[in-house]
């Protein structure tokens, strides 16, 4: 076993909200360490898998020097939300009563949208490794408009950063385990980071020597069993796990097949915002040309109306 410890175990106190704008109805809850947690429950219907990659990327993510905020297992009654009013909540809840999963809530973080994208800088060198570990991973979920990333904080002492949230999409094989390649090809054409310039051949010099049988083994070992028993590919939920072990580990020596490199260069991404620019200038009346140029700002100037007097 690596360095890793198991996941660390709360009970549920209090239900504090349903966060509808994921799509498995995450739940905000208290737990009695006081701690404040985002729950993906069990009974969701995108199942076990989804729990499964959240746990497996999360961590890998953590272990790679990713910011990821931490995982527990989190005890459930449905009781402790019986003043949640609607119905298919109710029944999400109900069907999860028992061990669900927690993630530490961020509390005031803000999704990382297009326009956070416009006014956030990430460093080539970061989005490189947040690019990779989604490759490596095949995550397909952390798109310009489903990012899955959040900044945070975002006031206080501390600079604002980015922090990955929600892999429950990750892991794309897992749902056919015959005939996945490991060398197969990521899609990253419409990747939340694609316009940072990310280097993600120095992500994969620096990361891929990393993600060793070791280290995979120790973070399949905190996958709860009763999430991996119910795969009919494998006799036994350890199985899973060497299966598990065995992709990643032959898809990071194989990064050379699946390493996204035609990005744009941080240079010619400069190149292409002066010309955009330059054509909104052109097409501005005289009077407008004179009004700062406005790329890459947020839209509370948009209202060209307050020029006009
Ligand atoms: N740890 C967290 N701290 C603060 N807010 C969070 C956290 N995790 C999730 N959220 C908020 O809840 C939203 C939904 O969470 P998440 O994406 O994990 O749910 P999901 O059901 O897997 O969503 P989907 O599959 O629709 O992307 C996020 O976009 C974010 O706004
Ligand atoms: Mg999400």
């Amino acid at each position: 076993m690596g360095p890793w410890k198991m996941l660390r175990e709360v009970t549920a106190t209090r239900y504090i909200t349903p966060l509808r704008s994921g799509g498995s109805v995450p739940g905000v809850v208290e737990a009695d360490d006081l701690g404040t947690y985002v729950v993906k429950f069990t009974g969701s219907a995108q199942g076990h898998k989804a729990l499964v990659a959240e746990v497996i990327v999360g961590e890998l993510a953590r272990a790679l020097g990713l910011r990821f905020p931490e995982l527990v297992l989190v005890h459930f009654d449905p009781a402790v939300a019986e003043r949640e009013p609607h119905q298919e909540v109710r029944e999400l809840h109900a069907s999860s009563a028992g061990l669900n999963l927690g993630m530490d809530y961020l509390p005031g973080a803000r999704d990382f949208t297009p326009e956070v994208a416009q006014v956030f800088p990430v460093d080539p060198l970061e989005a490189g490794r947040i690019v990779w570990l989604d490759a490596l991973t095949v995550n397909v979920d952390r798109t310009v408009h489903s990012s899955n990333l959040m900044v945070w904080p975002t006031f206080g002492v501390a600079p604002p950063r980015l922090w990955l949230i929600d892999h429950g999409a990750a892991l794309v094989f897992h749902h056919r385990w015959d005939g996945t390649d490991p060398r197969k090809a990521y899609d990253f054409r419409h990747h939340a980071l694609g316009h940072y310039g990310p280097d993600v051949r120095a992500a994969d010099a620096e990361l891929a020597p990393r993600v060793t049988e070791e280290l995979l083994r120790s973070i399949t070992a905190e996958v709860p069993d009763a999430w991996l028993a119910d795969e009919p590919d494998f006799a036994t939920p350890d199985e899973a796990r060497e299966a598990y072990v065995t992709y990643l580990h032959a898809r990071a020596r194989a990064s050379e097949a699946w390493l996204p490199t035609d990005f744009p260069s941080a240079q010619e991404l400069a190149e292409e915002n002066a010309r955009r620019a330059a054509r909104t200038r052109q097409g501005r009346p005289d009077w407008l040309k004179r009004v700062p140029d406005l790329h890459g700002k947020p839209a509370a100037e948009q209202d060209w109306s307050v020029h006009l007097g």
